[in-house]
C-alpha cells in the first residue's frame, strides 16, 4: 500500500505534553495507588509513557479489550468486553487511558461497566480528543491534544494494524 503521511504532532510535542499530564495527574491524586486501565490496543504506547511520567510508586497497570460489532460503532449496545481486568478496582482511584476519543461510544460503554464495580473515583485520560466527532457525551478529565477530524496513525494508533510504531502522530491519506 502506498500512503502519504503528514506529521501532525511530533514525538517531542507528545513527550512534553505527556510529561505535563503526568505532573497534573500526580498533583490531583493523593498518595496511594492509581489504577491505569489501558484500552487495547491503541493506548499501549501512551500508557507506557504516562505511567513513567507519574512520579509515585503505586501505579498499577491493567488492560481491557473491547470490540465493536461491524466496522461502525453506531450504538453503545454494539460494544462488548473481550478481555477483562485482572484486578478488583472497588474502592480504588481508576484512570481509563485512551489513545483517542472519537464518537464517545467506547468510553460511554466502558465508564458504565466500570462504575458498576464501585471504584473510589473514575476518570479518563486521552492523548487525542476529536471533540467535533462526539456523538455520545463523555466526561474526559485529561486530554493531551484536540485534533481535527482527520485519520491519524502512529504512537499506538493504526491503519489496518499498521503504523502503530511511528513515533509521531501523522495524518494518513491513501
Ligand atoms: C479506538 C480508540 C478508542 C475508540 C474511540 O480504538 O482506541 O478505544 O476507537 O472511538 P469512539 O470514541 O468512536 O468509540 P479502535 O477501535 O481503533 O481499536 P484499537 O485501539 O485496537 O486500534
Amino acid at each position: 500500500m502506498s500512503s502519504a503521511l503528514r506529521v501532525l504532532i511530533t514525538s517531542e510535542q507528545i513527550q512534553e505534553r505527556v510529561r505535563l499530564l503526568g505532573e497534573q495527574i500526580n498533583a490531583d491524586y493523593p498518595d496511594g495507588p492509581i489504577y491505569l486501565i489501558s484500552i487495547l490496543k491503541g493506548s499501549f504506547i501512551f500508557l507506557a509513557d504516562l505511567a513513567r511520567a507519574l512520579k509515585r510508586h503505586s501505579v498499577r497497570i491493567e488492560f481491557m479489550g473491547i470490540s465493536s460489532y461491524g466496522a461502525q460503532k453506531t450504538s453503545s449496545g454494539q460494544v462488548k468486553v473481550t478481555r477483562d481486568l485482572d484486578a478488583n478496582i472497588e474502592g480504588h482511584h481508576v484512570l481509563i487511558v485512551e489513545d483517542i476519543v472519537d464518537s464517545g461510544f467506547t468510553l460511554s460503554y466502558l465508564t458504565r461497566v466500570l462504575e458498576q464495580r464501585k471504584p473510589k473515583s473514575l476518570e479518563v485520560v486521552t492523548l487525542l480528543d476529536k471533540r467535533e466527532k462526539r456523538v455520545q457525551a463523555v466526561k474526559v478529565k485529561y486530554a493531551g491534544f484536540q485534533i481535527p477530524d482527520e485519520f491519524v496513525v502512529g504512537y499506538g494508533l493504526d491503519y489496518a494494524e499498521d503504523f502503530r510504531n511511528l513515533r509521531d502522530i501523522c495524518v494518513i491519506s491513501a
